[in-house]
This record gives C-alpha cells, sequence and structure tokens, in this order.
C-alpha cells in the first residue's frame, strides 16, 4: 500500500506534522449554567496549551459517544436530591445499564458542583466519577468537590488536571505515522479547534469530507475457503479519534484503484504518470495520481463512450462506436458496456487519445463506497465492523473485480490506514421503545446492520423480541456470523431465526419464501407492534421481499390488496417499515 495515502492527499496540501497534543473532551452537565461556564474556561485553556479540545453538553451526548473517547473531563453539577441536571438523566441512565461496555480507554477527571447545605452534596458528580471508575476508566486527577464559593477548589482541582495532563502529553510519543502511511491531515483537528464550535452543539468530527485514517486492525473471510463466494469480516479502529456512530449507520471508504489496471493504462495509451493533469475537485496533480487515486477507470458509461467518439471523430475505428450510440442500437450499447471496462475502450478502438487532459476530461470522479456497519459502539467499543462482499469476476480473457472490495480484500493489510467517514442513516434506527419487537430481513451482506442491531439491543438489555431472516447460497459455506447468530439463538437473545440457503437444494429458496411459510406468526409480531427492517439487495430482493409483505398482509388479515396496501403505507407511517437497500 506504500505511496497510497501519500498519493491520496498528494493534491490535498502538506502533510501535517505529527500532533503532539491530545484530543479532549471537556463535558459538562449544567443546570444553571455554571457548570457550563466552567468548562468553556478550561475548554479555552486546554487550548491554549495545544491540545485538541470540545466543548460538549452532556445533553443530548450518548454514552456511545464516550466510549470512544481517550480523555474526557467532566464538571457535573448537582440537582434536587443529588440528581442529575434533568436534561442529563438519560445520558446517566443508559451509562447505568447493566450491560454498559467498559470503558477502560478513558483518562478521565471530574469537578463535583453541589452545594455544602443539601444533605446530598455533589452527589451526581461523586456517583459518576465512581461509576465511571466502575466501569474501568482511569482517573488523571481526583475528584475535587466544589461548593457554592468555588474559585478556591475549582483552581486547585484545574491544576492538578493540567499538571497530570501535561505529564501524559511529555511522556506520550509525537503522534507518529505508521510505516506505510502518513499522518492524518489535520481536518478534525480544524474542525473542532475553531473558537465557534465551542457553541455549537457536539457533531461528529468525521463526516466527508472530514476524512479519519483508520487502521485496519481485523480482516477475516466470513466464508469457508471453498465458497463461491468471498465475504470479509473487517474491522476498523477508531478508538484515538473523534469518530462516533449509532447502529444503523454506515461507514464510507476512499478507495484507491489497482495499480497495476493505472500501469496498463498508461502503456496501452503511450502516456507517462508524470504529466501534470488539472483536476475539477482535487486540483493540479499528476496523470498517474489522477488515475490512481481519483478518476473511476473501471466501468464504461454511456456519457464515457461518447466523450470518447466525439474525440476520435476523425478516426475510421469511433464511426462505429457512434453507430452505438444512436437510440436503436440502445441494446448493443448496454451488452457493450455490461462487462468491458475502460481498457477494453482503449484496446477495442485504440490510438484516440493523444492528450492525457482528455483521458482526465471524459473519466468520472472515484467515488467513496458505503458500507452498512456491522458492530455496536455499545457492544464493540473503540471499534467500526463492516461486512463486505468481494466482487470478482471475469470477462473478454480478463480478470476483474470491485474496486473498493479488491482494494480491501487484496491490497490493504491488517495494520494500514485508510480514509473513512460516517454516512450517518438517521432512518434505519431501532425502535425507541426497547421493548418493541423487531423484525430483521437481511440475506448476504444484508445482515450487517442487523448484527449491529442485535449487539447493541443485547449490549444495552433492551427486552424487545428480535427475529432475523438470514439467506445465502450455501449453509457449510456461507453462513456469515453463524457461531455469533447460533449462540444468540440458543441463548434466546434472538428469539427467532429463520435460514434460506438458496442453492442447498434443487429449488431456490429465498428469504421471502421463509417469511410466507411464517405467515402467521409474522402478522401476529407486526399486530403486536413489530418493526420491520430490510437490508441488502435493491434490485431483485427488495421488491420480493415487499412484496411478500403485502402478501402475509392480505391473507392473514384476509383484507382486499388495497387495504394491505394502506396496511404497509401505515407501517411506513409509524416508523416500522424500514429500508437500507443498495
Ligand atoms: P442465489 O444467488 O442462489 O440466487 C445472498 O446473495 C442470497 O440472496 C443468495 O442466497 C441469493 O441466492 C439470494 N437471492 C438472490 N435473489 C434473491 C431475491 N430476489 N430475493 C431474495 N434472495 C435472493
Amino acid at each position: 500500500l506504500n505511496g497510497f495515502l501519500a498519493g491520496l492527499y498528494s493534491t490535498a496540501g502538506p502533510v501535517a506534522d505529527p500532533l503532539p497534543s491530545l484530543k479532549i473532551a471537556v463535558l459538562y452537565a449544567s443546570q444553571s449554567g455554571t457548570a457550563e461556564n466552567l468548562a468553556r474556561k478550561v475548554t479555552k485553556d486546554l487550548k491554549a496549551k495545544g491540545h485538541i479540545a470540545s466543548l460538549i453538553c452532556l445533553e443530548g451526548y450518548t454514552p456511545a459517544a464516550l466510549l470512544t473517547e481517550r480523555y474526557a473531563i467532566l464538571i457535573a453539577s448537582t440537582y434536587g436530591e443529588g440528581d442529575a441536571p434533568d436534561a442529563v438523566k438519560p445520558f446517566y441512565e443508559q451509562l447505568c445499564l447493566e450491560h454498559f461496555p467498559c470503558c477502560e480507554n478513558l483518562s478521565y477527571a471530574v469537578l463535583a458542583l453541589g452545594d455544602s447545605s443539601y444533605e446530598h452534596f455533589c452527589k451526581f458528580g461523586k456517583d459518576l466519577d465512581a461509576k465511571l471508575a466502575a466501569l474501568g476508566g482511569v482517573r488523571i486527577a481526583e475528584r475535587v468537590d466544589c461548593d457554592v464559593d468555588l474559585d478556591a477548589s475549582f483552581a486547585q482541582w484545574k491544576t492538578a488536571v493540567y499538571a497530570s495532563l501535561d505529564d501524559l502529553t511529555d511522556a506520550r510519543p509525537a503522534r507518529s505515522a505508521p510505516s506505510s502511511s502518513v499522518t492524518p491531515p489535520l481536518p478534525s483537528a480544524a474542525a473542532v479547534s475553531s473558537e465557534e464550535t465551542d457553541e455549537l452543539p457536539h457533531t461528529p468530527a468525521y463526516n466527508r469530507p472530514n476524512l479519519y485514517l483508520a487502521p485496519l486492525v481485523d480482516k477475516r473471510p466470513l466464508t469457508q475457503d471453498i465458497s463461491s463466494k468471498l465475504t470479509l469480516h473487517l474491522a476498523f479502529n477508531i478508538s484515538d479519534s473523534a469518530v462516533t456512530y449509532e447502529a444503523g449507520d454506515a461507514c464510507g471508504v476512499i478507495p484507491q484503484n489497482d495499480l497495476c489496471l493505472v500501469e496498463e493504462i498508461l502503456h496501452t495509451l503511450n502516456f507517462s504518470g508524470q504529466v501534470p493533469v488539472q483536476l475539477p475537485k482535487a486540483g493540479a496533480t499528476t496523470l498517474h495520481d489522477a488515475l490512481l487515486n481519483h478518476l473511476q477507470i473501471t466501468r464504461i458509461t454511456r456519457k464515457m463512450i461518447a466523450a470518447y467518439a466525439t474525440i476520435g471523430k476523425q478516426t475510421a475505428q469511433c464511426h462505429t462506436l457512434f453507430d452505438l450510440l444512436v437510440p436503436e442500437q440502445q441494446a448493443h450499447l448496454e451488452k457493450y458496456t455490461y462487462d468491458r471496462g475502460l481498457i477494453d475502450l482503449l484496446h477495442d478502438y485504440p490510438k484516440v487519445l493523444h492528450d492525457p487532459a482528455d483521458l482526465v476530461a471524459m473519466l468520472p470522479s472515484l467515488a467513496p463506497r458505503l458500507y452498512s456497519i456491522s458492530s455496536s459502539p455499545y457492544a464493540h467499543a473503540g471499534e467500526i465492523h463492516t461486512t463486505v462482499a468481494v466482487v470478482r469476476y471475469r470477462s473478454h480473457n480478463r480478470d476483474r473485480g470491485g474496486v473498493c472490495s479488491t482494494l480491501l480484500a487484496d491490497r490493504v493489510p491488517t495494520g494500514d490506514r485508510l480514509p473513512i467517514y460516517i454516512q450517518p442513516n438517521k432512518k434505519f434506527r431501532l425502535p425507541k421503545e426497547t421493548d418493541a419487537p423487531v423484525i430483521m430481513i437481511g440475506p448476504g451482506t444484508g445482515i450487517a446492520p442487523f448484527r449491529s442491531f442485535l449487539h447493541e439491543r443485547r449490549a444495552l438489555g433492551h427486552t424487545g423480541r428480535n427475529w432475523l431472516f438470514f439467506g445465502e447460497r450455501s449453509a457449510t459455506t456461507d453462513f456469515l456470523y453463524q457461531d455469533e447468530l447460533l449462540s444468540m439463538q440458543a441463548d434466546g437473545h434472538l428469539t427467532r431465526l429463520d435460514l434460506a440457503f438458496s442453492r442447498d437444494q434443487d429449488r431456490k429458496i429465498y428469504v421471502q419464501d421463509r417469511m410466507l411459510e411464517q405467515a402467521a406468526v409474522f402478522y401476529k409480531w407486526l399486530e403486536e407492534g413489530a418493526s420491520v427492517y430490510v437490508c441488502g439487495d435493491a434490485s431483485r430482493m427488495a421488491k420480493d421481499v415487499d412484496a411478500t409483505l403485502r402478501t402475509i398482509v392480505e391473507q392473514q388479515a384476509v383484507i382486499p390488496s388495497e387495504a394491505a396496501i394502506e396496511y404497509m403505507q401505515q407501517l411506513k407511517d409509524q416508523n416500522r417499515y424500514h429500508r437500507d437497500v443498495y
């Protein structure tokens, strides 16, 4: 992968110096504004010391986000009978749930605020401090309890905290780049250190274009060697970042093309990779970098062929290309582009391109790839998991593959870093009611968000029933996450698991066939308030599942099809029918 990231960022300005600073969340729970004012002062001081400090109100903040923090300063007011301020109660209640994961990566310090004329002096701060210690957090300074007249205590606590942080910074090596990688660019630091963000509620710092160079820490096949396909489980470490996500979100990956293909294209065209070119988004770079990191060089589209034919309009061979572009030839054009790529076009219609700028102008940008996240921040602290089907096929005497899935499978070893970001999917969330039943239908990699949901519901102690329909080609080779799912079924967390292995018998069996077999129970769950989630292939599976859902309602409720359509519409209106299909 050497050179990948350097290449990727070569047009984004110089690579930043290593950062000696710490990324620190300054969290406050304020009822009257005192804690907020103190937190603001602390944030300012920390920034002045060169740290990346963000001021965050605990209202609306989730304990899941806390799991992704390495350093947190907490300033907590106490209210009423030793309670948390009202708006912060949900945060604290979640933190106290029986199954809340360990916070052993967290180093923290608490300043407790209260009024000694009350019996429960500083109780919330004390409780929070004790809870974080019980969850495995490490104190960087002892808690100080402040009375109404708090100046001296605050100063004493601040001094202790800052001294500890100074020690940590001195002891900590400057953040160095891994061997085959570069230090992350600074968008995140810039995003959280600007003064204006002080006024903003906490927002995740890494979304496009704020990329995080996440180390790939695990990569293993979920399918057996002899399977007809390869599906991978991947884990990225985000514990040293500000990346936060929720179950249902997707992870965006910025891919890089296959170096061999880039070189073949350059060779075919007799172009030097070193010639300078201008890209609309990335600006000036070399042709090699443009082809490797910025442009789509695999699949061909009608638009690309039209551009190519126009460039070569003087040449005899391009006349046949123009013929393909007329509406009557649509079927032929589709047949040509279906399983061929740019390299085939260059070979089939040679000597058209003489100027690298023409090549750059006809190619679309290389788009990021999105993968549904298969982990839960509550169950897999500090990591993001994804489930990736590796696309490979052979056509016209050439092995081909998906740009990003083959990059992940073949060209990124664990330990290397990849630019990722979170693509929130607010429409694909677990029900708010923790006791609501859920029915999840996810064949193939459609299992990803449901693995996340199942782990999340377990980690948070949700009591709602869980029903999963999963399908793949063969039980012996393609049962993704088999051990986890069977053990969740065995211990009852997965109330029902229905499997459809399509190629284990003469007749194809799909998830929708299993749904129909269970139509009566399926409908009963719907009537009991179940939410339905579908994830996976949009072109056929999601349509067939949708039709089957309607059939089940029609049959079981014994109603005409218009009424069944209305029933489905109500499910959608009630936020109980969600689809994440691609
Ligand atoms: P097949 O490839 O054997 O046809 C994951 O890809 C699983 O989804 C495979 O078992 C695949 O079966 C199956 N599948 C293919 N088309 C489908 C459809 N229209 N509805 C549901 N599952 C489908």
